[in-house]
């Protein structure tokens, strides 16, 4: 009995140095171990032996069934240790700094919100903060848009339910609460908070009740940037952008500006950016932004005297801008947080 435990280690020892993977150590182990293994019809002998001789067998089936174990572990240490060396391509060193040892780094519309608003502080422009919730007040009516402007339309805004209402969110009047629209929200919260002169930019997140496609996003970023002085015209506005615009992307591009109607600037424009030495985009002009000079009405809802002040104001949307910067033609790939479209901006 005792030889055949011995020649069962024995071969066990010999045959476990071709187990190479999780299938065969199962086959293995059942050939040992298993309802007809061979330590398994030895061990059930039990009852035929002498009751004298019962204790020393009884030690020898241990010291075996222990044996075995050991070597099984043995053979799965060493499939574990090939699979992982085979998925990362090389044996394993412990004691080497992870090779797949990532930073991470920031999303392409964290890049280009640091880099403008890094670009606005150098010609004296402060962030300004905004909150993501805002009332009809500050959104529409501080702003000159009147109650019936197609943006204030229930298909265009979200508006939060009436019994909701956040403390640290002031309400000007018993306006009803919304997700804001646009980063010009924080024009007026400046204005009321600040006296002038001021020069403010505010990047933040903003909703529309857009459904999602190809140029559309339900929820978006804009920069916003206001500056209020005395005898601002439209040719600072004009250069402060040009400025900004060339230090993003080039001292070759070109911006022009198109009449277009905001509530809250008269004069208004669109911006359109001319693009042609950009060899990743199509279009040679590009409307990028909104902008004009600060509407009398808005320095009168916030308190300014509009005899005394004049002012700039803009909003840009950074999806826009990263689109155009790196030739994205989806706006989605900048939602989708697929490493393969990120990994281009790290
Ligand atoms: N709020 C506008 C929008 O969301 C952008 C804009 C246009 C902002 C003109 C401004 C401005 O400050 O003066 O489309």
């Amino acid at each position: 009995m005792q030889e055949t435990l011995d020649a069962i280690i024995r071969s066990a020892e010999n045959d476990c140095r071709v187990v190479s993977t999780r299938a065969e150590l199962e086959a293995f182990k059942a050939g040992l171990m298993g309802p007809r293994g061979s330590f398994t019809q030895v061990r059930k002998q039990m009852g035929q032996i002498a009751k004298e001789e019962r204790p020393a067998f009884g030690k020898k089936i241990n010291e075996t069934k222990n044996r075995l174990e050991e070597l099984l572990a043995e053979i799965m240490g060493r499939i574990e240790r090939t699979e992982l060396s085979s998925r990362l391509g090389a044996a394993i060193d412990p004691t080497l700094p992870s090779p797949e040892h990532s930073p991470g780094s920031l999303h392409p519309l964290t890049q280009i919100r640091d880099e403008l608003c890094a670009i606005f502080r150098q010609v004296g422009f402060v962030v300004a903060e905004g909150s993501e919730v805002e009332t009809e007040f500050f959104c529409f009516d501080a702003l000159n848009t009147p109650p019936d402007h197609p943006a204030r339309d229930l298909q265009d805004t979200y508006y939060l339910q009436e019994k909701i209402h956040f403390s640290n969110i002031p309400q000007h009047d018993k306006e009803r609460y919304v997700l804001r629209s646009h980063t010009s929200t924080v024009q007026i919260r400046t204005m009321l908070d600040q006296p002038p002169p001021l020069r403010i930019i505010s990047p933040g997140r903003c909703f529309r009740r857009d459904t999602p496609d190809a140029t559309h996003s339900a929820n978006f970023h804009q920069i916003e940037g206001l500056y209020v002085d005395k005898n601002v015209t439209v040719k600072d506005l004009k250069a402060t952008l040009d400025y900004c615009f060339q230090s993003l992307m080039g001292k070759e591009v070109r911006t022009r500006f198109r009449p277009h109607f905001f509530p809250y600037t008269e004069p208004s424009f669109e911006v359109d950016f001319h693009s042609g030495h950009l060899a990743k985009v199509g279009a040679e002009w590009t409307e990028i932004m909104g902008c004009g000079m600060v509407d009398p009405s808005v320095f009168e809802a916030v308190g300014y005297d509009p005899e005394v002040w004049t002012g700039y104001a803009f909003g840009l949307g950074i999806e826009r801008i990263a689109m155009i910067l790196y030739g994205v033609d989806d706006i989605r790939y900048l939602y989708q947080n697929d490493l393969r479209f990120l990994d281009q901006f790290a």
